[in-house]
């Protein structure tokens, strides 16, 4: 059932248009964001809350420190995330009217579970899952439901499950800022144009493995790595470096780029790579300025940019090119390139891709 695939991590990355396609299905054809994509009695849900409180672990916690750059910028609504196993120990303040939304691909995660039974203790009573498995706990203990399509998920480490939740948030976001006058019909438009193009983009950033894996070989050898984003792209950083460490074992961290200067900084010499998210955005200039910084101190830069960016490759500064500019969705597109670096370090290491050591796909205990 692998096909052509040496790993299932290396055939889910590649299964992600396709996933993608499944997800955002309903909403392509049915030309437009919809309240009932989140069950019959969404639409009231969603107009009346006023604030949403992400609950989530690891790979979904990204996912949701994503969406909340969409939503309190597309959606107007103000956002926090949290990771599931510290929320459900303290003494939080909960606003009913604000949606708790858990992100879990399994659905099954025990502290992402018991976060919402403790949300819905302090008087939360508006939930929303989104969730890659149907009826597992999660989703059947919350009020709204929407189901990733990604397929079912073999590799430990998550890959189309990630993305397609991402989907699904951008889906969301969109719906929220519709009920609440924030998105207007031309902006809808806009919108659902950018959606139906995001599989073809992901097939295009799929099409960067060869050079990609030509990278990888170098990040074997190394002890450590940096990632570094801002803005929506920051959370895809934190990605990147959460897959290095789990399939390769190599250390890695990430940062908002903006923070170097406050501490990380001190670790950059020749022989910590650093990996740069960089698509033409706003802060593009301010990236561009945190590399100089990584340069000066010797530090070998590879640099993740799209068409739009205007970067040439240099003494220690590699680049590859990923597809054009694809605006508020570019965080799923270069989750890609990230991906398919750890997975090609891995191998040119010889880890157990599918099964890193230590790890469990659904992790039902503390
Ligand atoms: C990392 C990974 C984990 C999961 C986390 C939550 O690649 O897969 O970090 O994201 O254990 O799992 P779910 O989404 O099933 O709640």
């Amino acid at each position: 059932e692998l096909g052509p695939y040496r790993h299932f991590m290396q055939k889910e990355i590649h299964e992600q248009p396709r996933a993608l396609a499944d997800t955002i299905d309903a909403v392509i054809n049915a030309g437009s964001f919809d309240a009932s994509l989140f069950g019959a009695n969404a639409e009231a849900v969603l107009s009346g809350i006023t604030g949403i409180k992400i609950l989530a672990c690891g790979t979904s916690y990204y996912a949701g420190s994503t969406a909340k750059y969409w939503i309190e910028s597309i959606a107007g609504l103000p956002c926090d995330v949290e990771i599931a196993s510290e929320y459900r120990y303290r003494q939080a303040f909960a606003d009913p009217r604000h949606l708790v939304v858990t992100i879990s691909q399994s659905g099954e995660t025990l502290d992402t579970m018991e976060a919402l039974k403790y949300a819905k203790s302090l008087g939360h009573t508006h939930t929303l899952s989104i969730c890659n498995v149907q009826e597992s706990a999660i989703p059947r203990a919350s009020e709204l439901v929407c189901y990733t399509r990604a397929g079912a998920e073999i590799g430990v480490a998550s890959t189309k499950a990630f993305t397609t939740q991402l989907a699904a948030l951008f889906q969301l976001t969109v719906v929220l800022g519709k009920l609440h006058g924030k998105v207007n019909a031309e902006q809808e438009v806009d919108y659902l144009e950018q959606l139906r193009q995001l599989p073809g983009s992901v097939q295009h950033a799929l099409n960067l493995e060869p050079q990609i894996a030509a990278w990888a070989e170098r990040f074997a050898t190394k002890a450590n790595a940096l990632f570094l984003g801002r803005g929506l792209h920051y959370p895809i950083a934190l990605e990147g470096a959460l897959k290095l460490k789990e399939i390769t074992y190599i250390h890695a961290e990430a940062y908002p780029a903006g923070e170097l200067k406050h501490g990380p900084l001190a670790l950059v010499d020749e022989a910590m790579p650093v990996v740069v998210i960089a698509p033409n955005d706003s802060l593009l200039e301010k990236v561009k300025s945190n590399m100089q910084e990584v340069r000066a101190r010797g530090g070998e830069l590879f640099v993740f940019a799209d068409q739009d960016s205007n970067f040439s490759a240099s003494e220690g500064v590699h680049v590859i090119r990923t597809p054009r500019n694809v605006g508020v969705l570019s965080p799923i597109v270069h989750t890609i390139p990230v991906q398919m670096l750890a997975y090609h370090a891995a191998l040119a290491r010889g880890t157990d891709v599918d099964k890193p050591r230590n790890l469990a796909k659904s992790v039902t205990v503390e």
